[in-house]
C-alpha cells in the first residue's frame, strides 16, 4: 500500500463507523496561546473536551498536521539520529466526544490493524496505565498477557501540554525483531519496537496549579503516526525508507551528488534525514502563516531551518538548497494539503532568504569556532560563545550544537549567561541615560499597588501613595501607562494647592508612576490628589488605536493570513504597524487596505469590550492574540464586528468605528528581512494632513505658473534667436536666384518653426532682392508644406505673389493666396516640394495676367 492508500483506508474505516471526517487544523494554532504549534490531532477539539465548545457530531476522524519541536512534546534533537522521530508528522486520529469509550476504541484499533491492514497479531503489544484494569481486561480478548504491559504516568498518561485535557492511555507497539522477542523493548526507545498508535481516554483537565479536575464527560482521543505505520505496512525498518520521505531524500541526493546511507551513524544519512524531516516542518508552518524570526515560534522555525542548513553544508552544499525541496513536498502532499501548493512561491522565498542570511553568518562564525576549538580541551569558553552571539548572531544553542557535533566539546553556558546579563545591564543603563527613566529604587513596584481606572473615567480623586522627585504614585488613576504600543496619557495632577503637569506614565511592578514636569512636594503623601487626563489627546490616541485593529485585519485580508503583528506604536497623531510579510505591497494592495479600513469606519461598527476567561476567549473564531504575551486567567477582548476584528487588547478604544473619521496610509517600508512597516494617520490628523496637502498643492501651483511664464519667455527667446540665424541664410538664397525674363527668381527651403517666422523670412528675402525679384520659401511644419512667396515692389502688377503662391501650392496639393507683395499658402504633399521649387522659375515666367 502506498502512504496515500494507507491514509485513505484509515479515514474510510472510521467514516464507515459513523465518524465525521474533518479537515486538519492549521499547524499554527492561531487560537491557543498555550501552544506554539499544533502537536496533536486533539488540539482542535480541546474546547469540546473541556466543555466550553461543542460540535454537531460526536465522532470524528482526520489526518492532522503536527509539529513537535517545542514545549512538552519536542523531538527536535532526535530527528535524523534515528529512524522514527520527526518534527513534522501526520497524525491519523479518531475521536469520541462523550460517545463510545474504551471497548469500541480498542476493538476498532485491533480490527483496523489486524483485519484490514493484516498486521501479524503476534508482533503487536499493548501498554496500559498502571491502574487501568479495564483496558487490561479488554486487551486480553486479543492479546496474550505477555503482550500486555503496564506502565506509569511517563508512558501511559497523556497530556497535551502543561495544562489542558489529559487522561490515561493505551498504546499499541509493533515488534520488528526477527524472532518476535521484542517484548522487553517496549518503551525502551529501541527502533525495533515502536509505538504506532495511542488511544487516550480523556477524563481530566490539568489546571494551572497542577491539579487534575474531572471533566463532565469521558472522551476518546487517538493518534497514529502515518509515517510509522507506513513504514510498518511497507515492511521498512525506517520511516525514511517509505514513499513519504524517499522523494525528498532523492532530491537531496540530486543536489549534492551524494548517496543516501541508511546506517544510522553515517553523516550523509543523518544530514539527508534531517533535511527531509525539517523541510516538511518549515513548509507546513510557513504555509499556515508562520515566519522564521527572533521570538516564539518564529525562533523555533529559525532554529529548525538553521539546523537543516548546517547539515546541508555538511553534504558539501554551499548554496541555499533547502528551498528547492519545497516543490517535492508540494508535489507529494499537495493533493491532501492544497495550502502547500497555493503558497509554494512564498514558502520558497521565505526559506531561501533565511538560508542566504544564515549561510553568510555561518561561514564567519564557523571559522571563529574552529579556531577556538583547537585551543579548547573540554569546552568552548563563554567569551567565544558570547562573541559568536554578539557579532555573528549565533544563538547559544547553535554554538552548542556545532561544538558538540563537530568537535565533541561543551560550552561554558554559565559564563555565556553572565556576559549576556552584563550586556543587558549595560544597554539598559544606556537606555536610561537616553530617556528620562524611572529611577531604579525610587519606587518599589512590588510593594506599591495602584490601579488603572481610566477605561471609562477621565478625572479621579485618589490618595497619593508615594512621591520621589518629579514622580508620583496615586492609588487610583485615569492615566494609561505606556503599554502594548499605546503611548501614555498626559494631563495634570492637582494636590497640595499645586498643579503638576504629567508628561509620561509608566508601570513599575504594580505601581503606575506619573512623571511630572516639576518636583512634587513629598509632604503631599496621604493627601487626596485630583488626577485628570488630557481628554482630547486621549480621544486622538483611541482613534489611532482602533484604526490599528482595523488595519491589522485589512492587512491579513489583502496580503494573506501569514501577516502577523511584530510591533506597533499608537500615538495621538499617527500610528505605526510592523508586520511579517515578504514582499513590498503594491500600490493597489495598499489602496485596497486603506479602502477596507475606511469601509469599516463608514459602517460605524460598535466596538465591544469584554473581560473573558482566557479559556473561553481563546476559542473565539479568528481571535488575534500574541504569542510570547503572558495572559492572566481573564483577558480583555476588543471586537469590531465579530466577523472582522477580534483582538486581545488592554488599550483604550473608541465606542464606534465611526469616531475614527477617516484613515490614510502615509508610508510603507521594509524594516528588516520579512518585516514591513506601515505608517498611517486617522481622526483629527486627517484634516491637518489635507490642509498641509492643499498648502503644498497651492505652493506647487504658484511655482508652476512662475515656471510656465519662464518657459514661455525662454521659448520666445529661442524663437527669435532661431529667426535671426535663419535670416542669415537669406542673402545666400537671394544670391542663388536664377534670372528668367530679366526677373531674378529665388526658391529654397528653410527650416522655419512657425508660419510667422516663415513670413518674417519672406520679408527678409524680399528686402534682400530689392527689385526685379520674386522669391519662394518652403518649409515643412507638422508634415505639412508651408509656403511664402514674395515679389519686389516693381513687379507687383506683373508677378503678384498672391497669384504665384496659388500656382506653387497647387503643385504640392494645396492652395493659397494673398497680397501681391507677400502671400502664404499650405500644401499636403511634402514630397513634391523640391520639384515645385525647381519648376518655380518657369512658373514665374509663364505667369501672365
Ligand atoms: N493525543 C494523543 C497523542 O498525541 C493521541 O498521542
Amino acid at each position: 500500500m502506498t502512504s496515500q492508500q494507507i491514509r485513505q483506508s484509515f479515514l474510510d474505516f472510521f467514516a464507515e463507523r459513523g465518524h465525521r471526517l474533518v479537515p486538519s487544523a492549521p499547524v499554527i494554532p492561531h487560537g491557543d496561546p498555550t501552544l506554539l504549534f499544533t502537536n496533536a490531532g486533539m488540539n482542535q477539539f480541546k474546547d469540546v473536551f473541556l466543555g466550553t465548545g461543542s460540535r454537531d457530531y460526536v465522532r470524528a476522524a482526520d489526518t492532522q498536521k503536527c509539529i513537535r519541536a517545542s514545549g512538552k512534546h519536542n523531538d527536535l534533537e532526535d530527528v535524523g539520529m534515528d529512524t522514527y522521530h520527526h518534527t513534522f508528522f501526520e497524525m491519523l486520529g479518531n475521536w469520541s466526544f462523550g460517545d463510545y469509550f474504551k471497548q469500541e476504541a480498542i476493538a476498532w484499533s485491533w480490527e483496523l490493524l489486524t483485519d484490514v491492514w493484516k498486521l501479524d497479531p503476534s508482533r503487536l503489544h499493548a501498554t496500559v496505565y498502571r491502574t487501568d484494569d479495564e483496558s487490561y481486561e479488554l486487551w486480553k480478548a486479543y492479546l496474550p498477557e505477555g503482550h500486555i504491559h503496564r506502565f506509569d504516568e511517563k508512558d501511559n498518561f497523556w497530556e497535551m501540554g502543561e495544562t489542558g485535557p489529559c487522561g490515561p492511555c493505551t498504546e499499541i507497539h509493533y515488534d520488528r525483531t526477527p524472532d518476535r522477542t521484542g517484548g522487553p523493548l517496549v518503551n525502551a526507545g529501541h527502533q525495533d519496537v515502536i509505538e504506532i498508535w495511542n488511544n487516550v481516554f480523556i477524563q481530566y483537565n490539568r489546571r494551572q496549579d497542577g491539579s487534575l479536575e474531572d471533566l463532565a464527560a469521558r472522551h476518546v482521543d487517538t493518534g497514529m503516526g502515518l509515517e510509522r505505520v507506513t513504514a510498518v505496512l511497507q515492511g521498512k525498518t525506517s520511516n525514511y525508507d517509505t514513499d513519504i520521505f524517499q522523494p525528498l531524500i532523492a532530491c537531496t541526493e540530486d543536489l549534492s551528488g551524494k548517496s543516501y546511507h541508511a546506517e544510522l551513524q553515517h553523516p550523509d544519512g543523518i544530514a539527508m534525514r534531517v533535511i527531509a524531516d525539517h523541510i516538511r516542518t518549515l513548509t507546513f508552518a510557513i504555509a499556515d502563516g508562520a515566519i522564521p524570526g527572533n521570538e516564539g515560534r518564529g525562533y523555533v522555525l529559525r532554529r529548525i531551518l538553521r539546523r537543516a542548513a548546517r547539515y546541508a553544508r555538511n553534504l558539501g552544499l554551499t548554496e541555499p538548497v533547502l528551498w528547492k525541496h519545497v516543490a517535492v513536498v508540494a508535489a507529494t502532499m499537495g493533493d491532501v494539503f492544497p495550502e502547500v501548493v497555493q503558497h509554494q512561491a512564498l514558502i520558497e522565498k521565505v526559506i531561501r532568504t533565511e538560508e542566504e542570511q544564515f549561510l553568510t553568518t555561518l561561514d564567519n562564525g564557523r571559522a571563529e569556532l574552529a579556531a577556538a576549538a583547537t585551543t579548547s580541551t573540554e569546552q568552548i569558553s563563554g567569551d567565544v560563545a558570547f562573541r559568536l552571539y554578539d557579532t555573528f548572531g549565533f544563538p547559544l544553542d547553535l554554538t552548542q550544537l556545532i561544538a558538540r557535533e563537530d568537535y565533541g566539546l561543551g560550552v561554558d553556558t554559565e559564563a555565556f549567561t553572565a556576559l549576556l546579563d552584563a550586556q543587558r545591564v549595560r544597554s539598559r543603563a544606556a537606555r536610561k541615560r537616553h530617556h528620562q527613566e524611572v529611577e531604579a529604587g525610587s519606587f518599589n513596584g512590588d510593594e506599591l499597588q495602584s490601579r488603572f481606572v481610566g477605561y471609562n473615567r477621565t478625572t479621579v480623586e485618589s490618595p497619593v501613595l508615594a512621591v520621589s522627585g518629579n514622580q508620583v504614585v496615586v492609588a487610583e488613576t485615569p492615566f494609561y501607562a505606556e503599554m502594548g504600543g499605546q503611548v501614555s496619557d498626559t494631563g495634570s495632577i492637582v494636590v497640595g494647592g499645586f498643579t503638576y503637569e504629567v508628561e509620561e506614565v509608566r508601570t513599575v511592578g504594580g505601581a503606575i508612576v506619573h512623571i511630572c514636569q516639576s518636583e512634587i512636594d513629598p509632604a503631599v503623601v496621604g493627601d487626596v490628589a485630583c488626577a485628570t487626563i488630557d481628554v482630547d489627546r486621549r480621544g486622538d490616541i483611541q482613534r489611532e488605536h482602533s484604526a490599528t485593529h482595523l488595519l491589522h485585519e485589512a492587512l491579513r485580508q489583502v496580503l494573506g493570513s501569514h501577516v502577523q503583528q511584530s510591533g506597533s506604536l499608537v500615538a495621538p497623531d499617527h500610528l505605526r504597524f510592523d508586520f511579517s510579510h515578504f514582499e513590498k505591497p503594491t500600490e493597489d494592495q495598499l489602496r485596497q487596505i486603506e479602502d477596507i479600513v475606511n469601509e469599516k469606519i463608514f459602517e460605524a461598527l460598535e466596538v465591544t469590550i469584554e473581560e473573558l476567561p482566557i479559556d473561553i476567549a481563546r476559542t473565539i473564531p479568528n481571535v488575534k492574540m500574541f504569542f510570547g504575551d503572558k495572559y492572566g486567567s481573564s483577558v480583555r477582548v476588543v471586537t469590531m464586528d465579530p466577523t472582522f476584528s477580534v483582538e486581545f487588547c488592554g488599550g483604550t478604544h473608541v465606542r464606534s468605528t465611526a469616531e475614527i473619521g477617516l484613515f490614510r496610509i502615509m508610508h510603507e517600508s521594509s524594516i528588516a528581512s520579512g518585516v514591513r512597516r506601515i505608517e498611517a494617520i486617522a481622526g483629527r490628523s486627517i484634516p491637518a494632513s489635507i490642509r498641509e496637502l492643499i498648502v503644498n498643492i497651492r505652493a506647487q501651483d504658484e511655482e508652476k505658473a512662475v515656471l510656465q511664464e519662464r518657459l514661455k519667455a525662454a521659448e520666445r527667446e529661442i524663437a527669435s534667436m532661431r529667426t535671426s540665424t535663419l535670416k542669415d541664410t537669406i542673402p545666400a538664397i537671394a544670391a542663388a536666384a536664377v534670372t528668367v525674363d530679366g526677373i531674378r527668381v529665388a526658391a529654397a527651403t528653410v527650416e522655419a518653426a512657425t508660419t510667422d517666422q516663415l513670413k518674417e523670412l519672406g520679408d527678409t528675402l524680399r528686402a534682400e532682392l530689392k527689385s526685379s525679384g520674386v522669391g519662394i520659401l518652403a518649409t515643412i511644419i507638422d508634415d505639412k508644406v508651408q509656403l511664402v512667396c514674395v515679389t519686389t515692389d516693381d513687379l507687383l502688377k506683373l508677378k503678384p505673389a498672391g497669384k504665384l503662391v496659388g500656382l506653387a501650392a497647387a503643385m504640392v496639393g494645396g492652395a493659397g493666396g494673398g497680397k501681391p507683395h507677400l502671400a502664404t499658402a499650405g500644401g499636403k504633399d511634402a514630397a513634391g516640394v523640391s520639384s515645385m521649387l525647381a519648376e518655380f522659375p518657369k512658373l514665374v515666367s509663364s505667369y501672365t495676367f
